[in-house]
C-alpha cells in the first residue's frame, strides 16, 4: 500500500505526479487560500506524511491527533510554525529547504534595502499620483548605499549572501551572530561586533536570523535608542524577531529614518496595521525567496525530503537530526 500524504497546497503539477506515484496524495488544490485547520485536522489521524507551507500551524495539539505521520515537510526553510520538539517526541521528522533560497533571498533582501533608501515606492507613486511638478533640489531625497555601513543580524548562507552583494556597494560590513564565524571573517573581510555596537554604527541593518525563542522580540525600544537617526532597518527574516509597535514609535518619533519590511508578526498583516500608514515603511508580503525557479526548487526539495523519509531514508535537509541520531 502507498504511504498516505497530505498536501497544504497547490504545487507544480510535475511534483505533484511525482508523488502521486509513490504516494496516495490529498490535496487542498487552492492557490491562494490556506488549508482550513479543522481539514488539517480531519487529515492528520491517516497520514504518513505532509507537505506543507510556513501559512500551516503544525502545533503539538494537531501532532498530537497524528497515529502514523512519520514526516513533515516544510516547504520553507524557516520551520517556526511547527512545533519541532512536540514532533521530535513524537519520533516525527521534520524537514526544510535550506541552500536553494539563498541567493534569491539575498537578492530581494538587497533590493528592499535599495527601494526604502532611495523610496522607491513613494517616488513611483508620487509620479503616478500626478505629483511631479518640477525637478527640485531636495525633492524625494533618500540616503546613499554606496560606501555606507551594514550590519548584519545572522550570518547564515543569507547572511553571507548580502555579503556579496554588498561589497558590490564598497560597503563596511558588521556582523552579529549567535557564533563567531572565523572563516567567514576572513573570506568575506566583514567584522564581528557585539549589538550595540552594531546597531551604533550601521547605516542599514538587516536581521537575518531564524526565529526562536532567542531571537523573539531581539530589537526592541531600547535597541533603537542606539541607532542612527538616519538607520535603515530591513527585515526579511520573520516578524516576531523586531518588536513591530516599538518600530513603528522609533520611526515616527524619527529615532531611525526608514525600514523594509517582507515579514510581519501577523500574516497577513492587517490593511490598517499602523506600519502602514507610515510613507518612511516600504512593506512587502513576504516575497524574499520568491522567484519561479527558487519555488520550484523549493518544492523539489521538500517532495525529495517527503519521499526520502516516507521510504525510511534519511531526507537531505532534516530539522530534528536527533531523531535519526545523525
Ligand atoms: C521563507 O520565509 C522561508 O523560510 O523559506
Ligand atoms: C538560511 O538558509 C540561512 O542560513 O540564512
Amino acid at each position: 500500500m502507498k504511504p498516505k500524504v497530505f498536501i497544504t497546497r497547490k504545487i507544480p503539477a510535475h511534483l505533484l505526479k511525482e508523488l502521486q506515484s509513490v504516494c496516495d496524495i490529498s490535496i487542498w488544490d487552492h492557490e491562494d487560500t490556506p488549508v482550513p485547520r479543522i481539514l488539517l485536522e480531519e487529515k492528520i489521524p491517516d497520514i504518513d506524511g505532509l507537505f506543507c507551507l510556513l501559512t500551516e500551524k503544525i502545533d503539538a495539539d494537531l501532532l498530537e491527533k497524528a497515529n502514523n505521520l512519520k514526516v513533515v515537510s516544510n516547504m520553507a526553510v524557516g520551520y517556526n510554525n511547527i512545533d519541532v520538539d512536540a514532533a521530535t517526541k513524537k519520533g516525527i521528522i521534520v524537514t526544510n529547504t535550506p541552500g536553494v533560497l539563498t541567493e534569491t533571498t539575498a537578492d530581494l533582501t538587497f533590493a528592499l534595502l535599495m527601494a526604502t533608501a532611495r523610496r522607491i515606492p513613494e517616488a513611483s507613486e508620487f509620479l503616478r499620483d500626478g505629483k511631479w511638478n518640477t525637478w527640485s533640489p531636495m525633492l524625494l531625497t533618500g540616503q546613499d548605499i554606496y560606501n555606507s555601513t551594514l550590519g548584519i543580524i545572522g550570518m547564515g548562507r543569507i547572511g553571507e549572501a548580502l555579503v556579496r552583494r554588498a561589497k558590490g556597494f564598497n560597503m563596511n560590513i558588521l556582523y552579529h551572530n549567535r557564533k563567531r564565524k572565523l572563516d567567514a571573517e576572513e573570506e568575506l573581510d566583514i567584522q564581528y561586533c557585539p549589538l550595540d555596537k552594531l546597531l551604533k554604527e550601521s547605516d542599514f541593518i538587516c536581521i537575518m536570523t531564524p526565529y526562536t525563542e532567542e531571537t523573539k522580540n531581539m530589537i526592541r525600544k531600547e535597541h533603537f535608542k542606539l541607532m542612527k537617526d538616519t538607520a535603515i532597518l530591513i527585515n526579511t527574516a520573520r516578524g516576531g524577531i523586531v518588536n513591530e509597535e516599538d518600530l513603528y514609535h522609533a520611526l515616527v518619533s524619527n529615532e531611525i529614518w526608514a525600514a523594509g519590511v517582507d515579514v510581519f508578526e501577523q500574516e497577513p498583516v492587517p490593511r490598517n496595521h499602523q506600519l502602514l500608514t507610515l510613507p518612511k515603511v516600504v512593506a512587502l508580503p513576504h516575497i524574499g525567496s520568491a522567484s519561479i525557479a527558487t519555488r520550484i526548487k523549493m518544492a523539489n526539495v521538500a517532495v525529495n525530503n517527503l519521499i526520502q523519509a516516507l521510504k525510511g531514508e534519511i531526507p537531505d535537509h532534516i530539522v530534528n537530526k536527533e531523531i535519526v541520531n545523525l
